[in-house]
């Protein structure tokens, strides 16, 4: 069995391929195959790791392209999901800059969680002297959270942070924003929920990757759900985000159901913002894509009566507090 190592030296990038066989391979996980490899084959590989119980987070690389947690990886579930490959290619985790082999700057993410305040400041009734106590139904609102082992496998997945980095924060910086900004002993959700909104928390899309590949279950994309309709509640509704949510609900409720594109675009960013977009739109309705006279409103679709039915019990259920 080959194992195709993506290397980096600190000047060049390239390939070095080791041999295992299937009796050096059998029982290990895939941070023992790392370990094997600098054991014995090579002790120049550089990657990192620490406590090897999917606690420290430390050991995350990529096989094949997506992203794994190498010492809560078996070798036998790997072979299983590839079914019996020749070889396996390993490489640094995505989205981040390179130090050495698999090892990556983490730098970065650490700044941005520091921009969310990942520490909660206590509400006014707590003291040192009473404690700082939560229910366990409050325990259990930011637990998943709480899971959390800052490991970056969401990151390296991330669609968003691929096309556009620059005004975006890797997923889990988002899920810590979600965990301290929802935590019932928190004085202020805004000190978490302000700095999200301002680094691309209306600029996700949606691709699910970071839910799909986070080893402990956790969906970034929920909880930058959640923020968003928590930033909405808190009034914090500039930018097209906001607006965009906005005309989307409208199209639902107030209209036929079915989405208006033309409406949606003016609600989201205003006419202002859309004339210079007007070659696009004649693109689209020149190969079919937009009706104009879409903008009058389309054909109500079946069961509309019922979907407004559905959202006005959940917009009950939120004023409420049943649900967020
Ligand atoms: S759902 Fe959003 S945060 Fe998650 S990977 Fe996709 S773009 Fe990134
Ligand atoms: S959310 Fe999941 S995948 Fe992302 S860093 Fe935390 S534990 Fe890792
Ligand atoms: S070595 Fe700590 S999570 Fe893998």
């Amino acid at each position: 069995m080959k194992f195709i190592i993506d290397r980096f030296d600190g000047s060049k990038n390239y390939k070095q391929a080791y041999e295992l066989s299937l009796e050096q391979i059998k029982g290990k996980t895939l941070l023992g195959v790392l370990q094997f490899i600098k054991q014995n084959l090579d002790i120049t590989l550089n990657f990192t790791a620490a406590c090897r119980m999917a606690i420290c987070g430390a050991c995350a690389v990529r096989v094949n392209g997506h992203s794994y947690l190498a010492c809560d990886t078996k070798m036998e579930a790997l072979l299983a999901e590839y079914e019996n490959p020749d070889s396996f290619t390993i490489s640094p985790l995505n989205n981040f800059r390179v130090i050495s082999d698999l090892v990556v700057d983490w730098e970065p993410s650490i700044e941005n969680l520091r921009k969310i305040k990942p520490t909660i400041t206590p509400k006014k009734e707590f003291s040192a002297d009473k404690g700082c106590k939560q229910s366990p139904e409050q325990m259990e609102r930011v637990k998943k959270q709480w899971d959390c082992i800052l490991c970056g496998c969401c990151a390296s997945e991330c669609n968003k942070l691929g096309a556009d980095a620059s005004d975006y924060m890797q997923p889990f910086v988002f899920t810590h924003a979600n965990r301290a900004a929802f935590d019932s002993r928190s004085k202020d959700a805004m000190p978490h929920l302000k700095p999200a909104v301002l680094n691309g928390l209306w600029l996700c899309v949606h691709c699910q990757e970071c839910a799909d590949r986070c080893p402990k279950g956790i969906s970034a994309q929920s909880d930058i759900t959640a923020l968003r309709a928590l930033a909405m509640k808190k009034g914090l509704t500039a930018g097209s985000g906001p607006g965009h949510a906005e005309a989307f609900l409208l199209d639902i409720v107030e209209g036929s159901g079915r989405l208006n594109e033309i409406k949606l675009a003016l609600r989201s960013e205003g006419v202002f913002a859309n004339m210079g977009k007007m070659d696009v739109a004649a693109n689209l309705m020149a190969a079919g894509k937009m009706n104009p006279l879409h903008v009058f409103g389309g054909e109500e679709i079946e069961g509309h009566a019922g979907l407004v039915k559905m959202i006005e019990t959940a917009r009950k259920a939120q004023a409420s507090g049943e649900i967020e």
